[in-house]
């Protein structure tokens, strides 16, 4: 994979297959993979946005994928009442997902593929982006490296949600790779501005 040339360019719905392949490897889980197509339908409507790194075989290195308003990948709304009445008038979009394949990862993919998206939502106008920081139970929060390394204008973490998916509505079953089951990995609710 690494010497194979990369293209970067917007991901599309037909992207499903190989994004469930890359995102497997890390969430194997039909309903977050189920949320994540129903995400990725978006782009063909502009309520979602991502960027891809495919190889010249067509297999994708990585990911990225945002979504238009506040959301969590889990059904809940911790911090939002107060990011809105910080965001007032100001649009706001989600980071859904950054991955990339292990064999590409520490090589500036994900920052280029987080970066190429970021630019895009603030050349549409948007003003900030919800992150969800996965804070696996180890304490490791894998993208917190290239969130905090995006030129933003302000980055404010409003707090850790603990046992975030584990202790989402009807999820009592959700079996994560890191901690098997229960879950004890947690979020840390970010928000960037542009
Ligand atoms: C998180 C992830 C997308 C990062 O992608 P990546 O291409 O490896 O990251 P980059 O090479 O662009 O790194 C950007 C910065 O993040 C930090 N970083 C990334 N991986 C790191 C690691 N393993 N250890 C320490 N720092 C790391 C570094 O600061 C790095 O910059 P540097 O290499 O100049 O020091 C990738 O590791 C991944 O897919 N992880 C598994 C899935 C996941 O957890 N996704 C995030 C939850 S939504
Ligand atoms: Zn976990």
């Amino acid at each position: 994979m690494s010497s194979t040339l990369l293209k970067y360019r917007e991901a599309l719905p037909s992207d499903s297959a190989e994004i469930s392949r890359l995102v497997k490897v890390y969430v194997d889980d039909e309903e977050f993979l189920s949320y994540l197509r129903y995400c990725l339908e978006g782009t063909a409507y502009g309520s979602s946005l991502g960027f891809v790194a495919e190889t010249e075989e067509g297999k994708l290195a990585g990911f990225t994928l945002f979504r238009e308003g506040l959301h969590f990948t889990e059904e809940r709304n911790d911090y939002f009442d107060i990011i809105r009445r910080d965001a007032g008038s100001g649009k706001i979009w989600s980071s859904v997902i950054v991955v990339t394949d292990e064999k590409s990862m520490r090589r500036g993919l994900g920052l280029e593929l987080f970066s190429k998206t970021a630019d895009r939502l603030k050349e549409k106008g948007v003003n900030c982006v919800l992150m969800e920081i996965w804070v696996r139970s180890t304490g490791w929060k894998p993208a917190w490296g290239l969130v905090r390394k995006y030129p933003w204008k302000t980055l404010k973490v409003y707090g850790t949600v603990r046992n975030f998916y584990s202790e989402a509505p009807g999820r009592e079953n959700y079996v994560c790779h890191v901690c098997g089951h229960p879950c004890r990995c947690s979020v840390e609710v970010t928000v960037g501005t542009f």
